[in-house]
């Protein structure tokens, strides 16, 4: 190719590029015939070029993780030491049965990877609590590895609540990379591992971005099961597109409702949609029924029955002071009431998540 030739077509690349004026005459530009060129090369497919590590963020800025204070336990002095003499009276014998069966639930084999997805009708109901309580309860029973992966770009909390200090990789990242020929010891080099066990994918940097989307979440998760017994997924709100497509792909659903008589009511609106979805996905859901305050006034009963009539099962999470205080939850740090009944939650949504499919 000669030198005029090509700044011809460099020429011609630029006017195409910069939006052709119109010729002097109005009439619109006609492009002059065009050398023969060679055919430029397709761009690579960004999925086969390396990836950029991303810089490592910290979850929280370091000032307002000093100024958290000291966690708190979620029963009071009082409670807690009054709680050993309730634990020998008559009941005891049936709390251990109770027990016992729901570690049996939690340890059950699973032959392929079972995802778990957690949403709620509107933020700040206690999703992300709900689903690192979830990710660590299943840690805590299984052998196996266990993901929570974040599904929210929304600024979620969930790396904060599972103790990361820090994040690198995100979901999106994730998508690019993983290839079937990776083993597991590729891919947790990519994930935040969890202190108490466990490994969690966060859904960004923390930064106002662009959301994650559904291809995205189709291929991470599809690609995660083959590694992870099981996956908790901390959703985004409904009726957000991955939302939608996380509850109806999940073998098992958790659906967070307010302890407010509103939240109730448009948590009963969840569940009759999830009613009409074909695979009947009502029978594999399970409600956590959260007070994420000490004033909440609604009767737990009323409320409880009221979500229970479409037949799903209710789990109520009472308020706990360690989780309201926000910050990294501590196991150690949860009121009794909160453990149990994130035991139940987790035994009842697994057992759930085994029987399908
Ligand atoms: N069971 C609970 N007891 C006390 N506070 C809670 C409880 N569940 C949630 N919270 C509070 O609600 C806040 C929001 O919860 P979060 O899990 O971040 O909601 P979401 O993920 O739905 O936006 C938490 O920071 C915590 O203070
Ligand atoms: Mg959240």
């Amino acid at each position: 190719m000669t030198g005029s030739a090509r700044s011809d077509w460099q020429r011609d690349l630029v006017r195409e590029l910069t939006d052709s004026p119109p010729s002097e005459n109005g009439a619109p530009h006609t492009p002059e015939p065009q050398p023969q060129l060679p055919v430029p090369r397709q761009p690579r497919d960004p999925r086969t070029l390396p990836a950029p590590t991303p810089e490592s963020r910290p979850t929280v800025d370091p000032r307002l993780a000093v100024a958290l204070g000291r966690p708190q336990h979620g029963d009071s002095a009082a409670r807690r030491a009054g709680a050993g003499v309730r634990r020998l009276t008559a009941s005891a014998g049936r709390e251990v049965a109770e027990q016992t069966r729901y570690a049996q639930e939690l340890q059950r084999p699973v032959t392929t990877g079972r995802v778990v997805a957690v949403t709620s009708i509107r933020g700040g109901v206690g999703k992300s609590t709900v689903s690192a309580l979830l990710g660590r309860t299943f840690n805590h029973y299984r052998q196996d590895p266990v993901l929570t992966l974040e599904a929210d770009a929304a600024l979620g909390t969930l790396p904060v609540r599972m103790g990361a200090e820090s994040v690198r990789w995100s979901a999106g990242d994730l998508a690019r990379i993983l290839s079937p020929a990776m083993q597991l010891t590729d891919v947790t080099g990519y994930l935040v591992p969890v202190a108490d066990g466990g490994w969690l994918l966060p859904a960004g940097q923390g930064r106002v971005g662009a959301p994650l989307n559904v291809a995205t979440y189709r291929t991470v998760t599809l690609a995660l099961r083959r590694y992870f017994a099981v996956t908790v997924v901390d959703c985004e709100t409904l009726p957000g597109e991955v939302a939608r497509t996380a509850m109806d792909t999940a073998h098992a659903r958790v659906v967070v409702a307010p302890m407010t008589a509103e939240g109730v009511h448009g948590t009963r609106q969840v569940l009759d949609w999830l009613a009409r979805l074909p695979h009947s996905a009502l029978d594999s859901t399970v409600v956590a029924l959260s007070a994420a305050t000490p004033d909440a006034t609604l009767d737990t009963k009323a409320a409880a029955a009221h979500l229970r009539e479409p037949g799903v099962t209710v789990v109520h999470l009472p308020y706990d002071r360690h989780l309201a205080q926000g910050g990294p939850i501590h196991t150690a740090k949860l009121a009794r009431d909160t453990r149990d009944a994130a035991v139940r939650l987790a035994a009842e949504v697994l057992g759930r998540a085994v029987r399908v499919r």
